[in-house]
């Protein structure tokens, strides 16, 4: 039987695209969710189009705690062997995360640990950083922290604004992801790297 994926969106879910293509096939893991926290993400219409249950639990309708209940319901009918946050916005306590052990992954746009939260790739432009990076991996109650479970390195250009340099890293996300779910279904943790090749 196969193994579930729910990913958890809040925006354009084009991650969570890359992820849904890959269960295919012999990949032995299908998705069974995709849940928003926001109702007009552009995510849900393509899940719906490919043919995957969707579900909204918005945010602003209760406070932390009573989002997290009904998160944690619509998963419990979802019934998922894993859960990826793919553009997920919303910060999981340590309750949720306990519930779920080893279990979440997520995908953020940066060399972990360095330039953890939000604006990435403007503070490593900053920096001068010649590499720009995305980086997956599991989810423990500290923000963007937990053992690493894959990354993609990508150039840093010239005239690199955070808009060019975070379509480029978003290239490789959509291979990473992929490559590193699947490794999981398969029991695989040890962190992989994937070589850059432009799109
Ligand atoms: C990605 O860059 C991801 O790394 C970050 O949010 C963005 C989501 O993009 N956490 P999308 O919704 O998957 O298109």
């Amino acid at each position: 039987m196969s193994q579930r994926v729910a990913i958890l969106i809040s925006g354009s879910g084009s991650n969570m695209v890359s992820l849904a293509r890959s269960m295919v096939g012999d990949h032995p893991a299908r998705p069974c969710l995709v849940l928003s926290n926001r109702p007009g993400a552009g995510g849900l219409t393509r899940a719906a189009e490919m043919g995957i249950p969707t579900a909204v639990v918005d945010n602003r309708a209760s406070d932390r705690a009573g989002f997290e209940a009904a998160l944690q319901a619509a998963l419990a009918d979802a019934r998922p062997d894993w859960i990826a946050l793919a553009g997920f916005m919303r910060i999981l306590s340590a309750d949720f995360v306990a519930a779920h052990a080893g279990r979440i992954v997520n995908i953020h746009p940066s060399l972990l640990p360095k330039y953890r939260g939000l604006d990435t790739h403007a503070r490593a432009l900053a920096a001068g950083e010649a590499e720009a990076v995305c980086t997956v991996h599991e989810v423990t109650p500290a923000l963007d922290d937990g053992p690493i479970l894959g990354q993609a390195r990508v150039p840093v250009l010239p005239d690199d604004t955070p808009e060019t340099l975070a379509a480029r890293v978003l290239v490789m996300e959509h291979r990473l992801y992929p490559l590193v779910l699947r490794r999981l279904c398969e029991g695989q943790r040890a962190p992989v790297t994937l070589p850059y090749s432009p799109a």
